[in-house]
C-alpha cells in the first residue's frame, strides 16, 4: 500500500511542478502558489543556473544560452505544439494498450473502442484549426474595416499608431511581438498553439478548451467503468466477503478494492488520476473565458482595466487627500471637523468597488449576452459588412 502511494504523491508533485512551469502566468492562477512556484522554477531557478554558468564557462557561453532561449521563448516556434501532440497521443496509446482489451466489458460496449479515438481525432483537429487559423491579422490593406469595425473608448482605447508597423492600431487590438504583427482583438499570444488568439480563432480556441475538458472526463468515466467491469466480472466483491470474511459494507470494502486496483491496475488508475487532474485547469480556463467572452472583454483588456482602475483609485486618494489638507488649513473649525470626515473615510472606503462596478457599464463593447457570443462565434470580419473595399474592386 505504501509504494502504491508515494508513486502517486510523486506524480501528483511532478504534474503540479509541470503545471506551475508551463501555465503558472495564466491569469486563473494569478495570486496563488501556482504563480509563485512558477516564477520560483522560471526566474529564480534560471538566475542562479546563468550565475553559475558565467562562473565556470564565461561570458560567451551565457550569451549562447540567451540567444537559443530567445529563439524558443520570443520567437515563434513549434516546440510546445510538438508536446501537446506528444501528450495526447502518449496518452490515447497507453489507456489503448492497457484498456482496450477489456473493451467491450461489463459496463462498456465495444463502440468505445472507435469513438475514443473519434474524441481524440476532433481534439487534435480542433488543436491544429486553432494553431493555423488567422487570429486576425491587421494590415495596411484591411486596417479601416478594422477600424470601423470597433470604435475607440476612450478609456483605455485611443487613436494610435503601431510603432512597428506604421499602420493605425484599430481599437482592441495589439501587436503581438512574438509573431511581429498586430491582431485585431487580441487576447493572448498562445504558446502551446504557437500562435496568437484573436477576433478570428478565440472561437476555435474555445471550442478546443471545451472539448478537452470532456475528452479527460470522457476518459475518466470510461476507464473507471472498465475497472468497475473488472471488479463485476471477476466478482472481487463477492471472493472478499466470502473468502476473506470482511463485512460486507462500502465502508469496509473500499480499502480491500483500492489495494486490489493499485496492484492489478496500477496503469489505469494512474491514468484516470492524469486525465482527472488535467481536467481541472481545463475547465477552470475555459471557465475563465467563457466569462470574458460573456462580457465581450479580452485577457489583454482585463489587465488594462486593472491598470485603469489603479489609476483612478490613486487619482480619487489624491483628490481626497488635497481636499483634506485644504479643509485642514481653512481650519477654525477643525474640532468639529471629526465627525464629517469620520464618515468621509467610510465613504472613501467603499469607493473602489463602486470604481469596479462602473467598469463593467464602462466596457462599450459589452452588448448583452446574446450579442456577445454570437461575436465571438461570428467574428465581425467574417460578416459581410466588413468588406467593401473588396466588393468594389471585384
Ligand atoms: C487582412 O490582411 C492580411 C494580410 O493581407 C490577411 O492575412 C488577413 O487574413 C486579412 N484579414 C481579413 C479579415 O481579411
Ligand atoms: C496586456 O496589456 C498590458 C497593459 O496594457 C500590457 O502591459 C501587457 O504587456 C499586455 N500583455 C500581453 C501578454 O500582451
Ligand atoms: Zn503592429
Ligand atoms: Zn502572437
Amino acid at each position: 500500500m505504501a509504494v502504491p502511494g508515494l508513486l502517486v504523491c510523486q506524480g501528483l508533485v511532478a504534474l503540479l511542478l509541470a503545471i506551475s512551469f508551463l501555465c503558472g502566468r495564466w491569469s486563473i492562477f494569478q495570486g496563488t502558489s501556482i504563480e509563485r512556484i512558477h516564477y520560483l522554477l522560471s526566474f529564480g531557478a534560471h538566475n542562479y543556473f546563468m550565475r553559475f554558468v558565467q562562473f565556470l564557462l564565461g561570458a560567451k557561453c551565457t550569451n549562447a544560452i540567451l540567444s537559443v532561449e530567445y529563439f524558443c521563448c520570443d520567437r515563434p516556434n513549434p516546440i510546445l505544439q510538438i508536446i501537446y501532440l506528444a501528450i495526447i497521443s502518449m496518452t490515447y496509446y497507453f489507456i489503448a494498450k492497457s484498456s482496450f482489451t477489456y473493451i467491450p466489458g461489463y459496463y462498456l460496449s465495444g463502440i468505445h473502442r472507435y469513438t475514443s479515438l473519434l474524441a481524440v481525432a476532433v481534439g487534435m483537429l480542433l488543436f491544429l484549426l486553432t494553431s493555423f487559423s488567422d487570429p486576425g491579422t491587421v494590415k495596411a490593406d484591411n486596417v479601416s474595416q478594422y477600424l470601423s469595425a470597433y470604435p475607440y473608448d476612450s478609456i483605455i482605447y485611443t487613436e494610435k499608431e503601431c510603432s512597428t508597423c506604421k499602420i493605425p492600431k484599430p481599437a482592441r487590438s495589439k501587436h503581438c511581438s512574438i509573431c511581429d504583427r498586430c491582431v485585431a482583438r487580441f487576447d493572448h499570444h498562445c504558446g502551446w498553439m504557437n500562435n496568437c488568439i484573436g477576433e478570428r480563432n478565440t472561437r476555435y480556441f474555445m471550442a478546443f478548451l471545451l472539448w478537452h475538458f470532456l475528452l479527460c472526463l470522457y476518459g475518466t468515466v470510461a476507464i473507471g467503468l472498465v475497472l468497475a467491469g473488472r471488479l463485476k466480472e471477476l466478482t472481487v466483491v463477492y471472493i472478499l466477503t466470502v473468502y476473506y470474511g470482511i463485512e460486507n459494507s462500502p465502508l469496509s470494502l473500499a480499502p480491500h478494492i483500492v489495494q486490489w486496483l493499485l496492484g492489478a491496475y496500477h496503469t489505469q488508475v494512474l491514468l484516470m488520476v492524469f486525465l482527472a487532474i488535467v481536467a481541472l485547469p481545463l475547465v477552470g480556463l475555459f471557465g475563465y473565458h467563457a466569462k470574458l467572452c460573456l462580457t465581450n472583454t479580452t485577457t489583454n483588456e482585463t489587465f488594462k482595466w486593472q491598470e485603469y482602475i489603479s489609476r483612478q483609485r490613486k487619482l480619487n486618494e489624491a483628490k481626497a487627500s488635497a481636499a483634506a489638507l485644504r479643509s485642514n488649513m481653512s481650519g477654525i473649525s477643525s474640532e468639529v471637523k471629526p465627525s464629517v470626515s469620520k464618515w468621509r473615510a467610510l465613504f472613501r472606503r467603499s469607493r473602489p468597488k463602486d470604481l469596479d462596478s462602473s467598469v463593467v457599464k464602462n466596457n462599450v463593447y459589452d452588448k448583452g449576452y446574446f450579442h456577445n457570443f454570437y461575436e465571438v462565434i461570428f467574428p465581425m470580419s467574417t460578416r459581410r459588412s466588413f468588406s467593401p473595399t473588396k466588393l468594389k474592386s471585384g
